[in-house]
């Protein structure tokens, strides 16, 4: 029943479709050490699991036969001794391999702050606020230096490390490199509430000089006010109540959802869980809770042409 769940995790997890958040298919220094214990782990202790159930049979055998073939220094050394070295020697390399992932100073620092449920991502070094996407560049060291909002909430990018608690009051630091431009799809790993399972975000890595454009991008100020077809859409955004908890860089100052400067160019919306894409956004908007339900977001009514003109003019916010 083991061998059969772990065989099958293993075929799962070769397949093209499942590589998404799969921590056999590393694509950065920590995560390879991770996937590489995984593989000694797995080769180690199978093999154990195998001479036991060997060493099972033989023990049938005996007793069926009524003759002993396994004495009693047998069973100090293979129950007591070689398992004790094992289970030593694992030890000893885990350590080892932990170490060498905690990596020496990042060259880039980037906040991350849990909330119930989505994730708030702040540059401090270039002044750019976020959320349900971190961009960093390729083959730099960085750190994502994790808090809470609320409640314990985990971060876990399986592809390029290991998962680590966002507790309040208790900072934490998690170190991180990609070694190649691509999207990694991240987890809330913490069961952390109802929404638990839809804390999703995805983690952009970007060439360097791309980075680079990216974040004098998300520099630029989108402020009021906005070109003509879109003045429509800001006022509704400041009407019917969206500018009390969302900032918009220029145009409205809440604190409580996540920053909508840039909404525009995001992937997703609701933290990872639908594509950003105008239908969603207006069902997202009219109706939250059949799509997220719990989330702090409530439902907005408002006449389809003012929905449209809101729609438009976050999708401008890029
Ligand atoms: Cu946040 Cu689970």
């Amino acid at each position: 029943m083991l061998i059969a769940t772990a065989l099958l995790g293993i075929w799962a997890g070769g397949c093209q479709g499942v590589r998404t958040q799969s921590m056999l298919h590393p694509e950065g220094p920590s995560a390879e050490k991770i996937a590489t214990l995984w593989w000694v782990m797995f080769g180690v202790y199978g093999g154990v699991f195998l001479v036991t159930l060997a060493v099972l049979a033989v023990a049938l055998v005996s007793r069926w036969r009524e003759r002993p073939i396994l004495g009693s220094r047998f069973v100090l050394v293979a129950g007591v001794i070689i398992p004790t070295v094992i289970l030593l020697a694992m030890l000893v390399y885990t350590i080892q391999l932990s170490r060498q992932m905690s990596g020496g100073p990042a060259d880039l620092r980037i906040e991350v702050i849990g909330h119930q449920w989505w994730w708030e991502i702040r540059y401090p070094e270039y002044g750019v606020v976020d959320a349900n996407e971190i961009h960093i560049p390729a083959d730099t060291l960085v750190a994502l230096e994790l808090s809470s909002a609320d409640v314990v909430h985990s971060l876990w990018v399986p592809q390029l490390a290991g998962k680590r608690d966002l507790i309040p009051g208790h900072p934490n630091t998690l170190k991180l490199k990609a070694d190649r431009p691509g999207q990694y799809r991240g987890q809330c790993a913490e069961f952390c509430g109802t929404q638990h399972a839809m804390m999703a975000f995805w983690l952009v890595v970007h060439e360097p000089g791309e980075f680079e454009r990216w974040v004098r991008q998300r520099q630029r100020a989108v402020g009021a006010p906005a070109p003509e077809p879109l003045e429509r859409g800001r006022q509704v955004f400041l009407e019917v109540g969206c500018a009390t908890c969302h900032r918009v860089e220029g145009v409205s100052e809440g604190l409580i959802g996540p920053d909508l400067t840039h909404v525009g160019s995001r992937l997703t919306l609701g933290a990872g869980v639908f594509r950003n894409t105008p239908g969603n956004l207006a069902g997202w908007l009219s109706d939250p809770q059949s799509m997220k339900p719990g989330s702090l977001m409530p439902p907005t009514y408002m006449p389809p042409e003012d929905l449209h003109a809101l729609v438009d003019y976050l999708r401008s916010l890029k």
